[in-house]
Formats: structure tokens, C-alpha cells, sequence
């Protein structure tokens, strides 16, 4: 099926979040829809898909005009789609999850759950999905639930796919699995939508790109037309450096020590065992290892979140560990953490409150009775403006935020504490090139300031750019502490479960 977005243009207030938007997708392509964070993807989608009502503009269905006022609209000319941020409900099974919303009934009001499972298996076996149907869906990892959220779609016939930053959440693993599965819902002749930051997938897998900035479409092009440094150029409207460029570090005294810490998991499996390792001054320590492996656990011990099991936590000799998260804050750490959703924001509250969220004791931020508002509003213009988090003002609510201006939000908030230890999980999850770029240069200007810090992330790129040295996490254990100049093959080893002495370093 053919579908075409023609002239679409979508306003929030005095702002512009789709300017006359024009887009073509023809059967059996993979688009992929490229722009920097707000620069109105996920608002185009959300319109193809009857979430948001376009103010001006048009949607065709092979030639004809189409109205589509809500998702049913949509599900009904056979477009479905799979958010920024999933839509599951945790505690039901991947059955229920599937037909939420459009149960088969046998005499009403009895749901036949034994052919819903059934139909089930058979997409998922026509597209090689392995799923189990009885299980729930927060016992799943996220690769797992997301191909329940495309089988969720393909069983209402979905013949244009828009898939939103599918692969931001996936490990590298994940991600390969799902380019096959993309590769072949292309090849049943099905068009997919597809919006990632990451340029290399949409070298790898798009039949057509097209770009957009500030709301309008600012090129439309291939990759047989384009690379990777093209790409970054037309998407942020100027040079990005792909690089982070870093001067050797200077490491100085010990701010964190960690002792043979044990930490259990929600089901109280032991998750990280027997761990030591320092940070210093001056340093940055970056985690890797395939999702999984601890790092959860680890950061969420050492930020306080969780309660080891068993060793010592100090921070500059003070001992932290079985603390309240509170002492861990008011002792400079600093925390960036992988579900900023969950744990980072309150999307109600106004970027400026989301900026002092936990610093409301600092003085900055108080007056004789209660807060300083007008210091918490200069603080937020200027943080605003400063990490070019764009929004119509500093006002805003966070839930009216792009994804990834949200991550800069909490990146933003971390950044600018007085920090002693910053602890940042997958720091760049979900941002542009451009910001990827700023926010390593804010990283190793911390750094190159004397704070010591860890960072966790499941792309290596981001690890070896990064890191002054490497740890490599597998199976709840540091497996080796490396040097950055470390091959990929050798990490990749390493992330597998190999044995430093049996690596040739
Ligand atoms: N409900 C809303 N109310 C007000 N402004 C909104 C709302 N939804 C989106 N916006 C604004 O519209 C602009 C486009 O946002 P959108 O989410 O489409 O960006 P995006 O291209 O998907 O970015 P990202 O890559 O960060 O996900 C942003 O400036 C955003 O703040
Ligand atoms: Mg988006």
C-alpha cells in the first residue's frame, strides 16, 4: 500500500512542530525518517497514526484522501505502530497484551483465549519470532517485548509499520535480531516507517531517507546517495565531529572505592558478585558487557537505589553503603539513570522543577520561606539554553517533550550539580549526532574538572570513545579492566564470558 503525508502542518501553541511536511512511502520500503531531537518525527508519526489532529494537511492511501481521526482510524487503513516508549502492560502475558482492545469474543462476554494464543503463534511463526505466549511481559527483555508490540500490530493486518526509535532500547545483539525480522516483513511486502538516531542502521537497512529539522522535511535522499558524515550534516546543519576528541587523562586520588560488593536482584538472585574496582579523580571508568550482566544492579548499588548485599562502598573514605539515597546524593554523586522515565523526571512538572529535582535542600535554590522560585527559573532558563533543550519555554511541562530533549533534561541536571562521582547509564540513549557530540564534550569536561566517572552503556562505540579504562561486566563479575586501545574483538571476548589470560591483550 501506498501512503503519502501531504502538506502537514502541526502547531503546539506558538510553536511549530510540522511545517508543511511532505512524505511518500511506497509498498515493500523501509523509510527511515532522520532528524535531530524535536525536530518533529515522532509528532508526524503520531498524526499518520490519529494520536494528534494536523492543523493543516492531508493523508493519502494508495491516491485517496483518508481520514484518520483517532488510532482505530488508522488500525483500519492497516497502520500500525510501536511507540517511543512502549505501550505493554507489565503484569499481563503477551496473549492479553496482544488483543487488548480487540478480544475475540465466543458467545459474549467469553473470551477465547485458547484461539487468540493460537493465532498468535502463527504470525509469530510466519516471521520467525520466537515468543512464549503465557509469559508476562515485565519478565521479558526489552528485545522480546518490543517483537510483542510488532506482533500486537501485524494482528490488525498492519500494512505500513511506523516504528519509533525501535532499536534505542535494544543491545547490539538485539538489534541485529531485529534488522532480520525487518528485513523480512519488507520482503511479505509490508512498508515500514522507521525512525532511529543511529546512522549506521539507517545506512544498513533504508531503501529511502528522509530528513527533517525544525519541523520541515530538508532533503530526501539514499545510501547509495549518502554517508554517515552526510547525513549528520544534513540532519544538525552543520559539521558534527563523530569523534571525541580527549587529551589522556590525569588521574588523581581514590573517590571511589568499592569492596566486594554482592547485590541481589527483585527475584533475589545474587546479580553482582564479589565486585572491587576504584575510581579516581580526574578519570572516566566505562562499564561494558551485554545487557544483564549487573550493571543494572551495580549502578543502582552504588547510587543507593538498592542495598548490597554484602561489601563496602566509600566514597572519599566515607562509608556509604546500606545508606539512604539521600547521603549517597548529599555526598556528590551524581546519576544519570538508564530509565529516565521511571526514575529521572516527573513528566508533569516544568523543566525548571525537573532541574532541581533533589537539590530543593541547596541553598541556591532557597529562600527564608521555601524555594527561591526565581532562582530555580534563571536556573532553568539558562540550563535550557545551555544544553539547547528546545521547547517552547522553560515553563513547559516535561511530558510535552521530544524524547530525547527529556534525556537531555536529566543529562543537564546531573551535569550541573556539584559533584564529587557522576554515574551516567547509557548516556546518550535517544539523542541526535549533534547532541551525542555536545554531551561527550560535557562528559570529559567534567572529567578533565576532577570529578571521577563511571559510565555504563551497551554501545561500544560509546565505551572505547570514552572510557580512560574499560570494564568489562559478564555474569555479575568484572571480567578484566582494559585500556581504551583494546581491539573490539578482544572487548567482544571479554563481554562473551572469556577469560582475560585467555586474551591476547
Ligand atoms: N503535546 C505537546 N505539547 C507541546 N509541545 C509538544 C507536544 N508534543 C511535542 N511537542 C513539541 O514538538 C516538537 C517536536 O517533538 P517530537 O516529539 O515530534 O520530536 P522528535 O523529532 O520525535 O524528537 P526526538 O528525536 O527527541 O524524539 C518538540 O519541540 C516538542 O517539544
Ligand atoms: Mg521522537
Amino acid at each position: 500500500m501506498k501512503l503519502e503525508l501531504r502538506g502537514i502542518t502541526k502547531r503546539f501553541g506558538t510553536l511549530v512542530a510540522n511545517h508543511d511536511v511532505n512524505l511518500v512511502v511506497n509498498p515493500g520500503e523501509i523509510h527511515c525518517l532522520l532528524g535531530e531531537n524535536g525536530a518533529g518525527k515522532s509528532t508526524l508519526m503520531n498524526i499518520l497514526y490519529g494520536l494528534l489532529i494536523p492543523d493543516e494537511g492531508q493523508i493519502l492511501i494508495d491516491d485517496e484522501v483518508v481520514t484518520i481521526r483517532d488510532p482505530k482510524d488508522a488500525v483500519g487503513h492497516g497502520v500500525g505502530m510501536v511507540h517511543q516508549h512502549f505501550m505493554l502492560i507489565p503484569v499481563f502475558n503477551v496473549v492479553d497484551n496482544v488483543i487488548l482492545g480487540s478480544e475475540p469474543v465466543k458467545p459474549w462476554p467469553v473470551i477465547d483465549y485458547k484461539a487468540a494464543a493460537a493465532r498468535l503463534l502463527d504470525l509469530a511463526n510466519e516471521y520467525n519470532f520466537e515468543i512464549d505466549p503465557q509469559a508476562t511481559i515485565e519478565n521479558l527483555p526489552i528485545g522480546t517485548q518490543q517483537r510483542v508490540e510488532i506482533l500486537k500490530a501485524l494482528s490488525h493486518h498492519a500494512s505500513v509499520l511506523i516504528l519509533d526509535e525501535p532499536t534505542a532500547v535494544l543491545t547490539p545483539q538485539e538489534t541485529d535480531a531485529f534488522m532480520v525480522i525487518l528485513r523480512s516483513l519488507k520482503e511479505s511486502g509490508k512498508s515500514i516507517i522507521f525512525i532511529t538516531h543511529k546512522l549506521r542502521e539507517v545506512l544498513a537497512l533504508a531503501d529511502v531517507i528522509t530528513v527533517m529539522r525544525l519541523g520541515e522535511v530538508v532533503g530526501v535522499t539514499t545510501p547509495a546517495q549518502a554517508d554517515e558524515r552526510k547525513l549528520a550534516t544534513m540532519m544538525v546543519g552543520r559539521d558534527v565531529n563523530l569523534m571525541v576528541d580527549k587529551a589522556p587523562a590525569s588521574p588523581g586520588e581514590v573517590v571511589l572505592d568499592v569492596r566486594g560488593i554482592y547485590v541481589e536482584d527483585e527475584r533475589g538472585l545474587t546479580s553482582v558478585k564479589n565486585v572491587s574496582f576504584e575510581v579516581r579523580a580526574g578519570e572516566i571508568l566505562a562499564v561494558a558487557g551485554v545487557q544483564g550482566n549487573g550493571q543494572t544492579e551495580l549502578v543502582e548499588a552504588l547510587t543507593g537505589m538498592r542495598r548490597p548485599s554484602a561489601g563496602r562502598i566509600t566514597l572519599n573514605g566515607v562509608e556509604l553503603a546500606g545508606e539512604p539515597v539521600r547521603r549517597f546524593l548529599d555526598a556528590g554523586i551524581g546519576h544519570v539513570p538508564e530509565d529516565r522515565q521511571r526514575y529521572g523526571l516527573v513528566p508533569t512538572l516544568s523543566i525548571s522543577d525537573n532541574l532541581v529535582l533533589d537539590q530543593l535542600d541547596d541553598p541556591r535554590f532557597r529562600r527564608r520561606f521555601g524555594r527561591n522560585l526565581k532562582a530555580i527559573k534563571n536556573n532553568g532558563v539558562q540550563l535550557v539554553e545551555r544544553y539547547d533543550i528546545r521547547a517552547q519555554s522553560e515553563e513547559v511541562a516535561v511530558s510535552a517533550l521530544s524524547g530525547g530533549n527529556q534525556q537531555k533534561v536529566v543529562m543537564a541536571r546531573e551535569l550541573s550539580r556539584e559533584l564529587k562521582l557522576l554515574i551516567c547509564s547509557q548516556p546518550t540513549r535517544g539523542l541526535d549526532v549533534g547532541s551525542v557530540e555536545f554531551m561527550h564534550r560535557q562528559i570529559v569536561a567534567i572529567r578533565d574538572s576532577g570529578v571521577a566517572v563511571i559510565i555504563v552503556s551497551s554501545e561500544l562505540d560509546e565505551v572505547v570513545a570514552l572510557g580512560d579504562r574499560i570494564a568489562v561486566l559478564y555474569d555479575g563479575d568484572i571480567q578484566a579492566i582494559v585500556p581504551p586501545t583494546t581491539s573490539r574483538e578482544e572487548l567482544g571476548l571479554l563481554m562473551a564470558g572469556a577469560r582475560a589470560e585467555q586474551v591476547t591483550l
